[in-house]
């Protein structure tokens, strides 16, 4: 009698602590490739507080089978047990750069898809992505116009061809509908921390060579200076609504705009780093400087790894230069290109720029038949996130940005035939929506490596991680496991020995 009595405490108390400290836990659901959390407009999963005294470290988790971020708590030793494999050493480790964020995409799909919700729903999902009870998003990509994840191709003056002084200039509904309210109630959210860059994927058709959104096309000579006051305008408008801008990229996968249609429809422009100086230094800088918006971050490349090696033609390119903070790399060639390539600006620029992520997704290769757009519940796609993200760190990367933040189950919407994956995917027919595991992959980096921690250099043997000390003075380890087995890991800095249980394909923060 006693016994059970003291089973109904423990589980009393145990419920409580899973209600009131550890939040709402994952709905879980056996889907195609996978697990998914199943969001709806009354309950949706929140990441558990982070609770961390002297002489304790709390551990959490996300597994291929267990998705939601478990989490646990134990003492930190004085000395090792000597029981671990892997042992992570930060009493020797240098700092190296500072965290900036993480984040995704405000396309016009991910507004759409958003808008398809309930409120109630929406309020849910947003809070997942920038709420305290979410994964805290700080940094955010929004296009400048159209993309391919667009309803249709366009852009803010495609009617009034040779329009020069940009006077039927005017923003789309995807802005004022799809875009602008949910970048200013994220930004609420995350207490008006969110930090956004823009980017541009073509210019209106007649600025253009080739007269069309896609294919080979470049801007003509004739409207070098209009295409940089349209840049302006669009910060302008943006501003009147109340939405502020940190960054700016200066076209978005400029060598997409070398590609055939056959090829890509992907609405771009082509820049070789030549006509990119010119009108970088001659247009795009000196307007930018002469503006209100003249302390935005300028990011360069703006495009896949493998193009990196052309990038000397701007770095060495003092005009130029005055004028760039960044540079911008995609992750769609990460396969054929060595992660080396990462290192080769930081040798051939006399500045000193910072390298972030600014776009990726998995099932990029639908387009060609090669894969799904959407795996539903895929962890291999999560893997490679963390995988990635990790290597650009390891490279300098001060931050890493997802592509579409939500897509619907087929992909899309999309204005073209290249649909793709996202970390939240919506049931239209449900009014559910359902957090996959790169939505937990993403939230493993966001939601512990807080802007402004310090990246710590480490070695860990096999398995693959990045430490961080905060601005909070806590440390973050990530570590994770990709390996079919469960393993030990040691962490020894100067408030102790943490020795972890990593359970085989997880995903683990330790904070201390
Ligand atoms: C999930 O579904 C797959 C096939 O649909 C099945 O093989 C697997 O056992 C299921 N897992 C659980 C935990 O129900
Ligand atoms: C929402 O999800 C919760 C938890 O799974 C469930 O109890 C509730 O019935 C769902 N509500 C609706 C409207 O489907
Ligand atoms: C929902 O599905 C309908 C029918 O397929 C489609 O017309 C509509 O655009 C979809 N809405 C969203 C938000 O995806
Ligand atoms: C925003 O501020 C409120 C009030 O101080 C706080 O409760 C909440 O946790 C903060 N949200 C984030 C994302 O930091
Ligand atoms: C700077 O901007 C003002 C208007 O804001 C304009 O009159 C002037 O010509 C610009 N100067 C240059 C060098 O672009």
């Amino acid at each position: 009698m006693k016994m059970l009595l003291q089973h109904i405490y423990f589980f009393l108390l145990a419920s409580f602590f899973i209600n009131h400290v550890y939040g709402n836990t994952c709905q879980q659901k056996n889907v195609t490739y996978g697990y998914v959390c199943v969001c709806n407009s009354t309950y949706c999963d929140t990441v558990p507080q982070v609770d961390v005294k002297e002489g304790i470290y709390q551990l959490y988790t996300t597994t291929s089978q267990m998705l939601g971020f478990s989490t646990i708590k134990g003492q930190i030793k004085s000395n090792s047990e000597g029981i671990s494999k892997y042992k992570i050493d930060l009493t020797t480790s240098n700092p190296k750069q500072t965290v900036f964020g993480f984040g995704g995409a405000f396309t016009g799909s991910t507004g759409f898809n958003i808008n398809g919700l309930s409120s109630r729903a929406q309020d849910n999902l947003l809070e997942s992505y920038f709420g305290a009870g979410g994964i805290e998003y700080t940094l955010c990509r929004v296009p400048i116009g159209g993309s391919d994840f667009s309803l249709k191709k366009y852009t803010y003056d495609d009617d009034h061809v040779g329009d020069v002084d940009l006077k039927y200039f005017a923003l789309q509904d995807e802005d004022l509908l799809f875009k602008i309210p949910y970048i200013k109630k994220a930004n609420e959210l995350s207490n008006n921390t969110l930090e956004l860059f823009a980017s541009a994927w073509s210019a209106p058709p007649w600025m253009k060579t080739n007269n069309d959104f896609a294919g080979v096309g470049f801007l003509k000579l004739e409207y070098y200076q209009t295409w940089a006051e349209y840049y302006v305008k669009f910060f302008e408008e943006y501003d009147k609504r109340g939405v502020k801008f940190w960054g700016v990229t200066t076209q978005n996968e400029p060598f997409d705009g070398f590609l055939p249609q056959l090829i890509s429809q992907i609405p771009s422009m082509g820049f070789d780093n030549h006509q990119m100086n010119q009108w970088l230094s001659q247009h795009l800088g000196p307007t930018l400087k002469n503006s209100s918006f003249n302390d935005l971050k300028v990011m360069i490349h703006d495009d896949s790894r493998h193009t990196l090696p052309l990038l000397p033609i701007i770095l060495e390119n003092p005009q130029s230069m005055q004028y760039v903070h960044g540079v911008a790399v995609h992750w769609y060639a990460d396969k054929i290109t060595p992660s080396e390539y990462l290192d080769l600006f930081t040798k051939s620029s006399k500045k000193e720029l910072f390298l972030l992520g600014t776009e990726a997704c998995n099932g990029f290769l639908h387009a060609l038949n090669l894969e799904h757009s959407v795996e539903l519940g895929s962890w291999a796609r999560a893997e490679k996130y963390v995988r990635n993200i990790i290597t650009d760190f390891a490279h300098g990367a001060v931050g890493w940005v997802d592509w579409n933040m939500v897509l619907d189950e087929s992909g899309g919407p999309c204005a073209i035939d290249n649909k793709v994956d996202a970390p939240v995917i919506t049931n239209n027919a449900t009014g559910e929506f359902y957090k996959q595991p790169m939505f937990y992959a993403m939230g493993h980096f966001s939601k512990f490596l807080r802007p402004k921690s310090q990246v710590l250099d480490v070695q860990d043997g096999l398995l693959k991680s990045v430490a961080v000390l905060r601005p909070d003075g806590l440390h973050a380890v990530l570590v994770f496991n990709e390996g079919q087995d469960a393993t030990n890991v040691e962490i020894k800095s100067n408030k102790g020995v943490i020795d972890v249980e990593i359970q085989k394909h997880s995903i683990n923060t330790i904070l201390f």
